[in-house]
């Protein structure tokens, strides 16, 4: 099968063949990444637009590392000293984009739908990097890829997501891509962060972490969004850690070596202890090491490289 899509917007609407054709392509690039030239002529006089609205680390550097790998020019909009700033809406910041001819558009923004909305706007590709409390496809497919490089595949494995799944949009990607491809996923939090509307989306949900750690190949630990605490969703970050903060104990208590995820930027001590975060079970490093592969594999298929020789 060709690839056809001019946009990654979710993973809710990625087919298994597709998210198989993005990964298998991850791969050779990231063999690309442990060579000492890290250059390809790919995509020589493409241009990527990254518009990060959003704070970020991983995945705005793993973006432009991944666009620069390929050989494109990259532009990074600093929203902090743009005309957004003067009151410019998305659609005029769009259009004005537009009007200087990209190829592809990454996009983080605090409203779901924001990529989705630029994708209908432009001719470009759009890649959603995280928009709001939506998703965030990007990282469950590098998260994909790292299960898979460790599992196999995952189907009937058993994956637990950790932690505020209520205002995740990694946890809503992953859910979409496990559930694709036949894991068994279980949803474990807090009720406040773990909400009735949640059961909709077709897997397992729990408050009770305990229970749920035999047999589980994989923990993946989110990000506790702090300002929940201030907004009442929590009653204390100690109880919070002792109820569900991943720890050595509860690590051993799975009898599999379970392997440690966490899509960063982590607090270490709440939602997973600081001795597990750089353990032998922990894959945190190799989630962004993959982040880079798995966005070099985007952009090469979005960008047509199915015509064009990748390896040289
Ligand atoms: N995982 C993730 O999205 O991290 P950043 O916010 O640092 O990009």
């Amino acid at each position: 099968m060709g690839w056809t899509r001019k946009d990654i917007l979710h993973m809710e609407d990625l087919k298994p063949s597709e998210i198989q054709i993005i990964i298998n392509t991850a791969k050779p690039m990231k063999e690309i990444l442990s060579r000492t030239v890290k250059k390809l002529p790919t995509f020589r006089g493409r241009s990527v637009y990254n518009l990060f609205f959003e704070s970020s680390t991983r995945t705005r550097t793993s973006f432009e590392t991944a666009a620069k790998i390929l050989g494109a020019d990259t532009t990074s909009l600093a929203v902090a000293q743009s005309s957004v700033n003067k009151g410019e809406s998305l659609l005029d910041t769009v259009r004005t984009l537009q009007a200087m001819k990209p190829d592809l558009v990454v996009i983080r923004h605090s409203s779901s739908g924001a990529a989705h909305f630029l994708a209908k706007e432009l001719k470009a590709g759009v890649i959603n990097a995280g928009d709001g409390q939506h998703e965030h496809p990007t990282q469950a497919l590098l998260d994909l890829f790292t299960m898979q490089e460790h599992l196999g595949s995952v189907e009937g494995k058993k994956i637990l997501l950790v932690g505020d799944i209520l205002h995740s949009r990694v946890a809503r990607s992953n859910v979409w891509a496990l559930k694709a491809l036949g894991a068994e996923v279980v949803l474990v939090g807090p009720p406040t962060l773990l909400t009735p509307e949640i059961k909709s989306w077709g897997v397992k949900t729990t408050y009770h972490l305990d229970e749920e750690l035999a047999g589980a190949d994989v923990i993946m630990a989110l990000r506790l969004q702090l300002e929940r605490q201030k907004a009442g969703l929590l009653p204390s970050l100690r109880e919070y850690s002792q109820l569900y903060g991943i720890t050595a104990e509860r690590v051993q208590r799975t009898g599999k070596k379970t392997l440690i995820m966490h899509p960063g930027p982590v607090n270490r001590g709440v939602e997973i202890e600081s001795s597990i975060v750089n353990s032998s079970q922990s894959v945190i490093e190799e989630q962004v090491t993959n982040g880079v592969a798995v966005r070099m594999a985007i952009m090469y298929l979005l960008l047509g490289g199915g015509t064009n020789h990748v390896v040289d």
